[in-house]
């Protein structure tokens, strides 16, 4: 879900909007927005697009402080009664909320017993009546009040019709950020919405409330044991960033630019890192030095989606070039089965936004049980990347995109300087460290050279994308990044697309195969290349039209096959260079068969929700 709120001396609702389609990806099924203007607060939301509200804003929609909200439906349907803001009985109080509040259901039942008449089935509304019900006299500390009486997490943004001048926000788990402009003040849940305005920025921390009014911001804190509250002084401070890294500009997609882009990143989350002499990474962030390093036993990955499937891939690099046992859990699961805490593991957490929830909690059940935790982290300062002992940043730049490109493709790089450095205290000569620094280099411009491949892929794409389901299929190297192809196929084409370790086929799927349902095989020149060949044939004798992922001058035999060669490096970087390929395919089948590239149906970019 994303928030905007803006005050100042402009109309707030274009703005407002403005905002929510920056924060889209973050959640689409229903958008709203409230301005306080002369007759009081209006709302307008609906279920539906951020344009589909913008089509159907009154025209007189006036008033120059407002809030917006764009939905990711938990609690009740995706309605237009669900969607934010919600208001108390009287339309005074208008309230946006990110983040869920675990005592909802109590609450309701205390207000209807109270006689006050619910009308959506959210979470959320109860914050309005509970600030329309306190007797504070301050908007401050009416919304402290009702927060006193919530457990969950939130960061909201709330207006009242008696305090024209102001926004007041809160923030407990959820991410807000002030932004300073001439005159005026935005907030949002995400810098996306802000840098258009503004790069004067403010992060609320947990627990901070503030105001906003057109000419300044102030933060305050609960005192511990009191009602009141005092002021905690943040200042705001200028970020370093581009705005137009938030602009698909010219591209069709956000997920179609931030592919293009992988080439630069992946330098920039390498920069600075190799140690050519010594043939080993350096990474400072992690907090640890050799003697702690060396005292690792194990590595649990923890990560949600394709974080999750990068980090299987990062546990295969750490057995390999550290020789330490390593492996990778969603996080999401992790966290329910009472897990095992051990003082040797090295626990990472993996994630782009570093704010989805679950890998959030298994972070904090891990550090709660005393383990040491490190982040993969893109988003800088963000809730999992401070949660954490220490990390490796990725410097993929913002991904907008629901599909992730960029990110992945640096989180893997970011597992390669790790398993490097695990590797160099252990057992790892430096003969080899030299060797996979030199593939690590190459790493950028080979991304590049399958880029450019495009006509090719996307011909191939468009074929499968016939397809009503299929299969990605691959084993040890190879299975994570068939699993991950398969994955971003799914999500963006809506086709069945199953991953499969080839050696199991036999053991099941094969009774699935026929030319109605292709096979995309990831078949690395390794020690495995014959046996998967053996299995290509399986596949051929049962007429599975078949896609492979592979090698230059590796022999398929008689296998008819549509083949995709990638360059050539060291076998252990082998697992990046072959999903490229595979990120193309589900680009190009999303948009032969005419989908929203960068919003597939039903999913959000981060997910903050349980
Ligand atoms: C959501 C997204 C996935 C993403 C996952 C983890 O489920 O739809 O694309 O891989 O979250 O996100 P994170 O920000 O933690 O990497």
């Amino acid at each position: 879900c994303g928030i905007v709120g803006y005050v100042g001396g402009q109309q707030a609702a274009p703005l407002l909007l403005e905002g929510l389609t920056r924060l889209e990806h973050r959640g689409y099924d229903s958008a709203g927005v409230a301005v306080l203007g002369t007759s009081g607060v209006r709302v307008a939301k609906k279920a539906g697009r951020v344009r589909d509200l913008s089509d159907e804003l009154p025209k007189r929609f006036a008033g120059k402080v407002g809030i917006g909200h764009t939905r990711w439906a938990t609690h009740g349907p995706a309605t237009d009664v669900n969607a934010h803001p919600h208001t108390d009985t009287k339309g005074d109080v208008a309230v946006v909320h990110n983040g869920i509040i675990d005592n909802a259901a109590a609450l309701r039942q205390q207000l209807a017993d109270d006689g006050v008449d619910l009308v959506s089935d959210t979470d959320t509304e109860v914050l309005a009546h509970l600030v329309a019900r306190s007797d504070a006299d301050t908007l401050e500390g009416k919304v402290r009040d009702a927060l006193a009486l919530v457990d969950g997490t939130y960061g909201i943004a709330v207006m009242h019709a008696d305090f024209p001048d102001r926004l007041v926000v809160a923030r407990n788990g959820s991410p807000l950020i002030i932004g300073v402009g001439e005159k005026e003040m935005h907030v949002a849940s995400d810098l996306a919405a802000l840098v258009r305005y503004t790069t004067t920025v403010a992060h609320l921390d947990d627990g901070e409330l503030a105001t906003l009014t057109a000419t300044g911001f102030t933060t305050y804190r609960q005192d511990p044991g009191s009602s009141g509250l005092s002021t905690t002084g943040k200042a705001a401070t200028t970020v370093d960033i581009d705005p137009a890294a938030y602009d698909a500009g010219e591209y069709d997609s956000f997920m179609y630019k931030e592919m293009l882009e992988q080439p630069a990143a992946a330098e920039r989350v390498l920069r600075g890192r190799l140690d050519e002499r010594f043939g080993t990474a350096h990474l400072g962030g992690l907090n640890m030095d050799p003697r702690e390093t060396r005292a690792i036993r194990r590595v649990k990955i923890l990560g949600c989606g394709s974080a999750y499937y990068v980090g299987q891939m990062g546990a295969a690099l750490l057995e390999e070039l550290a020789r330490i046992p390593a492996d990778a859990e969603a996080a999401s699961e992790f966290r329910y089965r009472n897990p095992v805490i051990e003082p040797d593991t090295l626990y990472v957490a993996v994630s782009q936004s570093g704010e989805t929830i679950d890998t959030l909690l298994a972070v904090q059940e891990v550090r709660r049980k005393g383990g040491r935790v490190v982040g993969l982290v893109n988003v800088v300062g963000s809730a999992i990347a401070r949660e954490c002992d220490g990390g490796i940043y990725l410097h993929a730049g913002p991904e907008v995109a629901v599909a992730s490109t960029k990110a992945l493709t640096n989180m893997f790089l970011g597992f390669a300087l790790l398993a490097l450095q695990l590797g160099r205290v252990r057992d790892l000569s430096i003969a080899d460290g030299k060797r996979l620094i030199e593939g690590l280099s190459r790493i950028p411009g080979q991304i590049a050279q399958i880029l450019e491949r495009e006509d090719e892929l996307a011909e191939v794409a468009t074929r499968l994308a016939e397809s009503e389901s299929l299969f990605f299929i691959g084993r040890v190297r190879g299975f994570p990044a068939a699993r991950e192809g398969a994955q971003k196929f799914k999500e963006i084409s809506y086709r069945h697309a199953e991953a499969y370790q080839t050696s199991e086929l036999k053991h099941g799927p094969l009774a699935l195969i026929s030319e109605a349902v292709p096979t995309v095989a990831v078949v690395p020149d390794d020690e495995l290349t014959s046996r998967n060949v053996g299995a290509l044939h399986e596949i051929a004798a049962r007429r599975g039209p078949l896609v492979v992922v592979t090698h230059e001058g590796v022999d398929l035999g008689e296998v008819a096959a549509v083949r995709i060669d990638v360059p050539r490096n060291e076998r252990e970087l082998d697992p990046i260079l072959l999903t490229v390929p595979l990120q193309m395919l589900a680009y190009h089948a999303a948009l032969h068969l005419g989908h929203d590239i960068d919003k597939p149906r039903n999913l959000a970019k981060s997910v903050t929700v349980e």
